[in-house]
C-alpha cells in the first residue's frame, strides 16, 4: 500500500484483504490481548445494554457485536469492509442473534435516522479511520438525547508510531520508550496476532493507522457537544497477567488502550 492515499477507500481495501485471516484468527481465540485484557475491561466500562438500541461502529466480523447482543442489546453493526460484514452476516445466519449489519462508514450514518440509538459502542476502530470529528458528528446525530457513546482505541500516548520496550539482561521489562507522539501522519502498520500458534507462518495484516494525541480524542468528543466525558486506562487483571507473563508489562508500566465515554445532552 505504499504511496497510496490513506483515505476511507484505502482503509476499506486493507480490511477487505485482512478479513479472511482476521475472522479465522479472532474466532479461533488467537487475539489474546482482546480475550484476556481489553474486551473484559471494556465490558466493565459500558452501560447495561439490555433492551437498548445499540450500534457497534467498525464492528468487523462481529465477535464483539455478538457478545453485546447476548447481553441483551438490540444490535446494529456497521463496518467499512464488505468482506468483514459478509463474515458477520454469515455467522448471524448460522447463529441468529437479531443483529442487523450494514456496510458503511461511521463518518456517514445517513442510513440511520436522528436519535435512533440509545448506545453507540466501538472497539478498536476509531483510530483506524481518517476523520474522527466526522465520525463523532454522525454518532451524535443518531444517538437519542441522553444516549451514551463508549469507545476503545489504542492508547494514543503509549502506542505512538515509535515505541520500544526497555528490557534488562534478565528480560524484565523496565518501561516503555515513547517517540513521535506529535506525529499525526497516517501510516500503514503490518502485524499479526503475536500469540497465535506459528505466527511466522501467516501473512501480516495491513492496517492503515491515523495517530492522534490524547487531546485530539477528548477535545473532539467535547467539541461535538457530548458531555460527562469519562476515560479509563485499564490494566490487565493481576491474576491474568500472573498467568500470562507477556501481559505483565501492560500491567506494570503503561496501558495499551484508552476508553472514552460521553453522553449526548438531553
Ligand atoms: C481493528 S478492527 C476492529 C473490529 C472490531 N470492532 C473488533 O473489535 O473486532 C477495525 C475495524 O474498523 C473498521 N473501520 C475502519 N474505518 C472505518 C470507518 N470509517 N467506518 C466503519 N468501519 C471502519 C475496519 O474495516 C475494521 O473492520
Amino acid at each position: 500500500m505504499t504511496d497510496t492515499v490513506l483515505d476511507e477507500n484505502a482503509v476499506a481495501q486493507a480490511w477487505d484483504e485482512n478479513a479472511e485471516r482476521w475472522t479465522q484468527d479472532v474466532r479461533a481465540g488467537f487475539d489474546l490481548y482482546r480475550d484476556l485484557y481489553t474486551f473484559p475491561a471494556f465490558l466493565d466500562f459500558i452501560p447495561p445494554l439490555n433492551d437498548r438500541e445499540v450500534i457497534d461502529l467498525g464492528c468487523g466480523e462481529g465477535t464483539n457485536t455478538r457478545h453485546f447482543a447476548r447481553l441483551g442489546g438490540r444490535m446494529t453493526g456497521i463496518d467499512l469492509s464488505g468482506k468483514m460484514i459478509a463474515h458477520a452476516r454469515s455467522q448471524e445466519a448460522e447463529e441468529p442473534l437479531g443483529i442487523t449489519y450494514g456496510i458503511g462508514s461511521f463518518t456517514d450514518l445517513s442510513a440511520y435516522s436522528d436519535g435512533c440509538f440509545d448506545v453507540a459502542l466501538s472497539t478498536m476502530a476509531l483510530m483506524d479511520g481518517p476523520d474522527l470529528p466526522a465520525a463523532l458528528r454522525s454518532v451524535y446525530r443518531v444517538l437519542k438525547p441522553g444516549g451514551i457513546l463508549c469507545f476503545s482505541v489504542l492508547h494514543p500516548c503509549f502506542v505512538t508510531p515509535a515505541i520500544q520496550w526497555l528490557v534488562d539482561q534478565e528480560g524484565t521489562h523496565l518501561g516503555l520508550r515513547v517517540g513521535r507522539y506529535f506525529d499525526d501522519a497516517p501510516f500503514v502498520e503490518h502485524w499479526r496476532f503475536s500469540k497465535r500458534p506459528d505466527p511466522e507462518q501467516v501473512p501480516k495484516f495491513t492496517v492503515p493507522r491515523f495517530p492522534r494525541m490524547l487531546s485530539d480524542y477528548i477535545n473532539s468528543v467535547s467539541d461535538t457537544g457530548f458531555q460527562s466525558i469519562r476515560t479509563a486506562e485499564p490494566r490487565p487483571d493481576e491474576n491474568v497477567s500472573a498467568a500470562h507473563l507477556w501481559l505483565k508489562r501492560w500491567r506494570d508500566h503503561v496501558p495499551l488502550v484508552l476508553f472514552v465515554s460521553a453522553i449526548k445532552p438531553r
